[in-house]
């Protein structure tokens, strides 16, 4: 069944969000904290070993109430059947999205068009365990006969973001194989990384669904070039594997057809890790712990499907990030995590949620008329304090923003875990009760400041509060957690895009600069710029002379 379309404006819930945002736009976090002790209690919900609270954010029960009926008033359980059932709701490019098969029990029945995947999807995973233990063991070895000491990932968007973050998410559950991403067409990103291997010792993972993406192309034909220029044509079999929907594609580039990880269409490329695509990550951690990545993707899939709508993590997140966006005007999301393992994960969710949900037509096919897609940003705390926070505790912006935290170090270090912790805590705190102009006056008192000092400097040291955070607990990051972790993003991003009415997995925005590109690109090889508007043709003529 496709997903309904319903415009989230002309719902009951809409209008009576709208009334209710204007009766409750000028209270403070501090007020509705100082009204009800046990707030935290209403507003907080607990799932395996994670623990969010989102009381720290501008909503009361009544909040929570219609920003739950706007969820039932568009279908959201019918939407959430459908997705996992492997509906074709993803309707402009007519296909399935589910990616939760790729996480689902070896049991799971999940049909698409009619036909079983489970089986296919179990062939590749077996495939990439027996790969993976082969490489990891060195009983797979180079054309030389050594043994593989370094994995180069050839991919871009959902084909690099996903594999990059979690081999830098789980490093600390890494094996000896060093891990190295080639993404970019820049030509010096791959020539740095090709300055560090050795043609007989590295293997090669070219990732592209399409198998038609410029910049793993290009890259691939590079670091081809440069491999021949130690081995022979035959020795690309034993160094390149593909992960692809596109054989003849990949044998044509002289990939053995054994060496070849199939995926499906109905994998977006951005929802991809789960799939092959993830095979840098097997390599790098083993199978076992990304089968436990896996398997903590999964629960999170079974507590989305199955848990009540107020009781639902991705839910609560979706319609917390729904109610700034389009009633508050916020245009943006901080995304905060408290360990430097978590890096990439802004980056990466840059791309689920902005290219999923950065839409303006609606599935009716017309322009909408109201906000759609967040803009993702951050970076780890504590080094994001030192950087952006001032401008979430003193700017002008609403930024609602997500902190991510564990109990646990994964080295044990209490010392420096306690400190980066008391941070977490301390910027929450801070975010929501600000300073007031009696606590900096009762400062400066102490400081025994001048009153014209005072008077002249108080207005700069106020912070007002009352900025909104969501707080996520988690016992400490295991592949399992990072699993759960990322399927859960997944979901808010699906919920959000079921609210504002759009199709969240398809991508035609990206086309129009791909094709422009190549169309400049014989431009500059023929040395002649055609038609454009007066600054891109200057701009290229500047570039030609000069280059
Ligand atoms: O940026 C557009 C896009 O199609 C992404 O959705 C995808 O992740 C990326 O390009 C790479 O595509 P492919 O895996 O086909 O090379």
């Amino acid at each position: 069944m496709a997903l309904q379309t319903i415009n989230p404006t002309q719902t009951a819930a809409w209008a009576k969000l709208q009334q209710h945002y204007n009766a409750i736009a000028s209270t403070s976090m501090q007020d509705l904290f100082q009204a009800d002790a046990s707030r935290v209690e209403k507003f907080n919900l607990k799932w395996n070993d994670f623990l969010l609270d989102y009381s720290k954010n501008r909503i009361n029960q009544e909040t929570i109430t219609l920003l739950l009926d706007l969820a039932n008033q568009v279908g959201l359980k019918e939407a959430i059947a459908s997705y996992f059932e492997g509906e074709l709701i993803n309707q402009t490019e007519n296909r399935a999205v589910l990616h939760t098969a790729l996480r689902a029990k070896e049991s799971a029945v999940i049909t698409v068009e009619g036909q079983n995947v489970m089986p296919e999807v179990y062939a590749v995973k077996n495939k990439i365990k027996a790969f993976t233990n082969e490489v990891v063991s060195g009983h797979r070895t180079g054309y030389t006969g050594k043994t593989f000491t370094d994995i180069v990932n050839i991919g871009i968007g959902g084909s690099d973001l996903g594999p990059a973050m979690a081999v830098e998410a789980l490093q600390f559950y890494k094996n000896h194989l060093n891990v190295h991403f080639v993404s970019n067409v820049d030509g010096d990103h791959v020539n740095e990384i090709i300055k560090k291997i050795n043609p007989e010792t590295t293997l090669f993972v070219i990732v592209s669904k399409t198998f038609t993406t410029q910049e793993t192309l290009t890259n691939s034909e590079t670091i081809k070039e440069w491999f021949l220029k130690s081995a022979q044509q035959e020795d690309v079999a034993k160094h390149f594997v593909a992960v692809s929907t596109n054989l003849d594609k990949v044998t044509a580039f002289g990939i053995n057809p054994d060496n070849v990880f199939p995926m499906w269409d109905w994998v977006g490329g951005r929802f991809s890790l789960w799939s092959a695509v993830g095979l840098s990550i097997s390599l790098a951690i083993g199978f076992d712990n990304y089968d436990a990545l896996l398997g903590g993707a999964n629960e999170m899939d079974e507590h989305f499907k199955t848990a009540d709508f107020d009781q639902n993590i991705p839910v609560t997140l979706a319609l917390l990030s729904v109610w700034y966006n389009n009633f508050f005007g916020a245009e943006s999301e901080a995304l905060i995590p408290y360990t430097q393992y978590l890096q990439k994960l802004a980056p990466y969710l840059q791309q689920g949620t902005m290219e999923s949900n950065g839409k303006s037509v609606g599935r009716d096919g017309s322009p909408v008329n109201y906000q759609t897609g967040t803009i993702i940003w951050g970076e780890p705390g504590t080094n994001s304090q030192h950087a952006f926070f001032q401008l979430i505790h003193q700017g002008t912006k609403i930024i609602p923003a997500d902190f991510i935290g564990f109990v646990k170090p994964l080295y044990g270090d209490d010392n420096h875990h306690d400190k980066l912790m008391s941070n977490f805590f301390a910027q929450t705190e801070a975010l929501l009760h600000g300073k007031t102009e009696a606590q900096v006056q009762a400062e400066f008192d102490q400081q025994g400041l001048s009153k014209e000092k005072a008077a002249a400097l108080l207005p700069f040291k106020v912070f007002t509060g009352n900025k909104p955070t969501n707080t996520l607990l988690i016992q400490k990051l295991t592949p399992k957690s990072l699993g759960s972790l990322i399927a859960m993003y997944e979901h808010k991003i699906f919920v959000q895009g079921v609210i504002w009415n759009i199709f969240s997995f398809d991508q035609w925005g990206v086309e129009l600069g791909k094709q422009l590109a190549n169309s400049i690109l014989d431009e500059i090889n023929s040395k002649t710029v055609k038609n454009h508007d007066s600054s891109t043709s200057f701009l290229l003529n500047h570039f030609l002379k000069n280059k």
